[in-house]
């Protein structure tokens, strides 16, 4: 298994551009499958969460050619309508093929997914959404069994909790139903609108996304079509954090600053300067991070709580104490104890994650939990005094391209091994 080795220290210099969201990019994949054409999707990044995608539209039937930051679908000759289980199990988010294969084909088997490193991740909203819309849903042997007979139906549905994922399979179910959905409190997440994008370029008429209320107006059949993937907002945060800890100052180019209003409040409250201006950022921190009383994960446009782990990382080498309340999933702290290993000092209760900043971080070997939470090691080995060595990376490249050479290329001393 390989490992990450960073001798900590070197502040971090240069410019980068930033991936394509990972969070886009399956939405965007799983669709391909309702566009009886060929698609071509740009800015595709090169993790192993995009080759897993690309694996269950295969099984699917449908025809995938990867090149480069490219994927180019071609799903007219679509035959399957199981998500394989294996690759359910692989990666959670596959639960967002279900919207898209029920739409196409009518029916849909996909495994139960299990819980995962956050916590419990229940789809008991995606499934009272889609049996609204005609889709008779029985579960057995650890299986979902969907079925639309007489196709899926447009439905007025509220959702309890703004789910990401939940709205996501409601649009794909609805884009080809019959009528016109409509969706109360629906997430908000630029993906969200990103995925909109990429079917209205295709023939379909969604609007209202970035709101909390979604319409979907059916069409009978959307066409191949070609889009370009938003920028990861997560990823771009990532390596502002891994800068401020360093004391180094970057240039970040391909970013859209209007996703990340909440994550640069935050930064700046840290003490960090940042110019945003069009799509590129430049982040300084000369004078040291100070605390931030208290950073809530919320929805959108709110703190993201995927960025939690990355803040907390950054916040353990502050002056003073911060306080983290993670409003979103139950248990996304298992990586704290893999930071107390570098000597920063967390404590956790429920929900909350209190912060106490400490002058130095000190090398040490560590294990991903999580894919953010193995981010969260990253930033704190690049500031750590000494070595670390970061295990379990396959958690990280589900979401991370090329991370090891862009720091590199950022004058970080890092390393595969
Ligand atoms: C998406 O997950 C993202 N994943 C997550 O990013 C992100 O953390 C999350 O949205 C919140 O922004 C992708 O887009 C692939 P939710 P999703 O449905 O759709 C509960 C990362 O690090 N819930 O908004 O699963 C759920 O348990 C990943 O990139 C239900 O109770 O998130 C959680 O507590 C991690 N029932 C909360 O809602 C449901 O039916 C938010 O879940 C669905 C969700």
């Amino acid at each position: 298994m390989s490992e990450i080795v960073i001798n900590g220290g070197r502040r971090l210099e240069g410019e980068l551009t930033v991936q394509g969201a990972k969070n886009s990019v399956l939405p965007v994949l799983a669709a391909t499958i309702l566009c009886q054409g060929e698609c071509v999707v740009h800015n595709c990044p090169k993790i192993s969460d995009v080759e897993t995608s690309v694996k269950i539209l295969a099984r699917l039937g449908c025809k995938c050619l990867r090149d480069n930051n490219d994927v180019l679908v071609d799903s007219r000759d679509i035959a399957g309508n199981e998500i394989p289980e294996d690759l359910m199990r692989e990666m959670r988010s596959s639960v967002v093929f279900l919207g898209a294969v029920i739409g196409r084909v009518g029916k849909a088997v996909i495994s139960s997914p299990g819980g995962c490193e956050l916590g419990p991740r229940p789809i008991d909203l995606h499934l009272s959404s889609l049996k609204k819309m005609g889709v008779e849903i029985t579960e057995e042997h650890g299986f979902i069994y969907c079925n639309a007979p007489q196709g899926v139906k447009a439905a007025e549905i509220t959702l309890g909790f703004p789910s990401v994922g939940a709205t996501e399979n409601i649009i794909l179910a609805a884009a080809t139903a019959e009528g016109t959905t409509v969706i109360h409190n629906a997430a908000r997440e630029p993906e969200i609108s990103d995925l909109a994008d990429f079917l209205n370029s295709a023939g379909a008429r969604i609007c209202g996304c970035g709101s909390d209320t979604i319409y979907i107006k059916g069409v009978k059949r959307l066409r191949g079509t070609e889009h370009t993937i938003i920028p990861d907002r997560i990823v771009a945060a990532t390596y502002m954090a891994c800068t401020a800890v360093t004391g180094g100052k970057i240039k970040m180019d391909g970013i859209m600053p209007s996703h990340m209003i909440a994550m640069l409040s935050v930064f700046r409250e840290s003490g960090c300067n940042i110019e945003a201006s069009g799509k590129s950022l430049v982040i300084t921190c000369e004078k040291g991070l100070i605390r931030v009383p208290t950073v809530r994960s919320l929805t959108y446009p709110g703190f993201p709580t995927d960025a939690g782990p990355i803040i907390i990382s950054m916040l353990t080498l502050a002056k003073g104490t911060s306080v983290f309340v993670e409003n979103i999933f139950e248990n996304r702290f298992r990586y704290v104890d893999e930071l107390k290993r570098l000597g920063a000092k967390i404590t956790t209760e429920g929900r909350s994650a209190i912060i106490e900043g400490t002058e130095r971080l000190l090398g040490a070997s560590c294990k991903c939990t999580d894919l953010r939470g193995g981010a969260a090691l990253v930033v704190a080995g690049l500031s750590a005094k000494g070595t670390t060595v970061i295990n379990e990376i396959h958690h990280i490249e589900r979401g991370y391209e090329d991370i090891v050479e862009n720091l590199k290329k950022l004058n970080a001393d890092i390393k595969l091994v």
